[in-house]
């Protein structure tokens, strides 16, 4: 976009420089004490979810900055490109309209000149159809009987999605069908998988954009010759089916196209859930609940298109991102989502906000001079608590967090649900309150403990406080709640990308190893050894030893 300045060159960057080093000095103890409508005010629903921002060391003016700054960063504009179809992914000249694919049937979404909305509903028909063939049983393995195992093999934005999402909508899965996911090249994985199946009644998913990923390559090979040891090559078409991009090659391994669900260029590996990428999830749950999740990420996708950035969740939530990463200085983000059913959600933002953002270059390729991602991580409460919540709490480094929960649960344990939520609440409330010296003091003194191991307890005992988090909560982990939040984060990514000018769809990072690891496996397989340093060099000399 011409005449952006870069985020550095901005003037709201200026100002909040300044602005963040009067933020040191406050603690949000005293905002929350001096702002009595702090959460009403700093809060915002869209979608079904409800986000509470309230517990940042930020104050009205850091918002209003931070607004300025979209702004000028033309957040706005990059934002209505991107919805357009007006290609966004520069250095591999693509589209990024992963928002087509929830977009209603009555929609119409330009690529190049072509409406993509009629081919994007004509593949989730088939998604549907392909479902309730093997719901009904019209579609069996080579023996006659119904499929009962779906193995989707695929690694990276092919399997996180999926996988977390059939995790998280575990209460909803259908009980006559199980659903394995496949992504390591280590065999244990695979192995463990057909360990448990009979080719008879299982379906072999083989899920890539490119249909060239080794890992994926190699477990669909596995795979393919463990089925072919027992049955027929004319039994494969019943227990084999691709979703990718790359008709020829899922030709050249032997899978029909009439059993390949396509998608296109324009979708990025991790923002392909939305895809036939999503086919496990159909199965898992159904048609309708799939399409519950496509609608709440469509009522997201509404929300941020059209709502000013002062009531924009996921406008808000990028922008805390940036004001906690690059004026506070916190290089890390962990996730914490109050529910167990998304114990797979921060490996999922990983892909998402690391691959995506995780950039050293602007968009024209210039070196950045700020930081861009931060490091995403993290773990299901209550676990975390008892595992690395300690240096949430008292460590060197702040690491700002995002606390997900819904405010209802899919079981019948009343209890639980009520004890989840307290720890939840309470974690955010500890960090952001922490403990003084003096309230440590006077609670020892109430247990009787002596003056002298009071001193000594109380610097370990105390707790600084003043460690940020959000809060997202909805109704009940359903689909289309999920949808929605998958889509806020998708959003916020974008919306940072777009403040950093970087290309937030491209993943060139990954390319090195890959080519390295093609070498090395040729000489771990007995061709002569490259140039290596002397550290790569004795690792492969003691693993051609062991394989011999
Ligand atoms: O190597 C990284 C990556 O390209 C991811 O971006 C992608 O999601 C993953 O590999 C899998 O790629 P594919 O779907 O083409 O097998």
């Amino acid at each position: 976009m011409k005449n952006t300045p870069l985020f550095n060159a901005t003037q709201s960057y200026a100002r909040l420089e300044a602005h963040a080093l009067q933020a040191q000095t406050w603690h949000m103890r005293d905002l929350f004490a001096t702002q009595a409508n702090r959460f009403a005010t700093l809060s915002v629903s869209a979608a079904g979810l409800f986000l509470d921002y309230s517990k940042n060391r930020m104050n009205p003016d850091t918002l209003s900055l931070l607004f300025e700054l979209a702004r000028e960063c033309r957040v706005e504009e990059k934002r209505d490109a991107m919805f357009s179809g007006e290609q966004f992914n520069n250095t591999e000249h693509r589209g990024v309209l992963h928002t087509a694919l929830r977009a209603p049937r009555n929609a119409s979404v330009l690529f190049e000149g072509q409406d993509v909305i009629p081919e994007v509903h004509d593949v989730l028909e088939r998604v549907a159809d392909f479902t309730r063939r093997i719901h009904s049983g019209e579609w069996t393995g080579f023996t006659g009987r119904r499929i009962t195992d779906v193995v989707n093999v695929g690694i990276g934005g092919s399997d996180l999605g999926p996988r977390m999402v059939c995790l998280a909508l575990r209460p909803f899965c259908l009980e006559d069908i199980r659903v394995h996911f496949v992504s390591n090249v280590d065999g244990h994985d695979l192995d463990a998988v057909l360990k448990k199946i009979d080719p008879e009644t299982s379906l072999f998913i083989i899920a890539s954009k490119t249909f060239t990923t080794a890992e994926t390559m190699l477990n669909a090979q596995s795979a393919r010759s463990w089925f072919l040891e027992r049955a027929g090559e004319a039994d494969l078409p019943r227990h084999f089916v691709a979703i990718s991009t790359n008709l020829d090659a899922v030709s050249a391994f032997g899978i029909h196209t009439d059993n390949m669900f396509p998608f296109w260029d324009w979708v990025g590996g991790r923002y392909s859930v939305w895809s036939a990428i999503g086919l496990p999830v159909a199965l898992a749950v159904g048609y309708d609940l799939f399409a519950e999740f496509l609608a709440g990420a469509h009522a997201m996708d509404v929300h941020f298109r059209h709502a000013r950035l002062e009531i924009n969740m996921p406008v808000i939530l990028a922008l805390i991102g940036i004001w906690n990463r690059n004026f506070l200085n916190y290089s890390s983000v962990s996730i914490a989502p109050y529910l167990q059913d998304l114990s797979h959600f921060s490996s999922y933002l990983q892909q998402l906000e690391m691959e995506s953002n995780g950039k050293r270059v602007t968009k024209e390729g210039a070196p950045v001079t700020w930081p861009t991602s931060p490091v995403v991580w993290g773990n299901v409460g209550t676990n975390g608590q008892h595992a690395y919540f300690q240096l949430l709490h008292q460590g060197t480094d702040i690491t700002p967090i995002d606390f997900i929960t819904a405010l209802k649960p899919s079981h019948a344990l009343p209890e639980h649900h009520a004890a989840l939520l307290a720890n939840c609440f309470a974690q955010s409330e500890a960090l952001m309150l922490g403990k003084t010296a003096d309230e440590v003091r006077s609670d020892l003194q109430a247990q009787g403990m002596n003056p002298e191991e009071i001193e000594f307890q109380v610097p370990h005992r105390t707790f600084p406080g003043n460690r940020p988090s959000n809060t997202i909560l909805m109704d009940r982990l359903r689909p289309e709640a999920l949808g929605a939040l998958v889509a806020l984060y998708e959003h916020k990514t974008f919306v940072q990308g777009a403040i950093y000018n970087v290309n937030s769809f491209d993943q060139w990072g990954v390319e090195l190893g890959k080519v390295l690891a093609a070498t090395i496996l040729e000489e771990l397989q007995g061709r002569p050894a490259h140039e290596h340093d002397s550290s790569t060099a004795g690792l492969i000399r003691l693993a051609r030893a062991a394989l011999a």
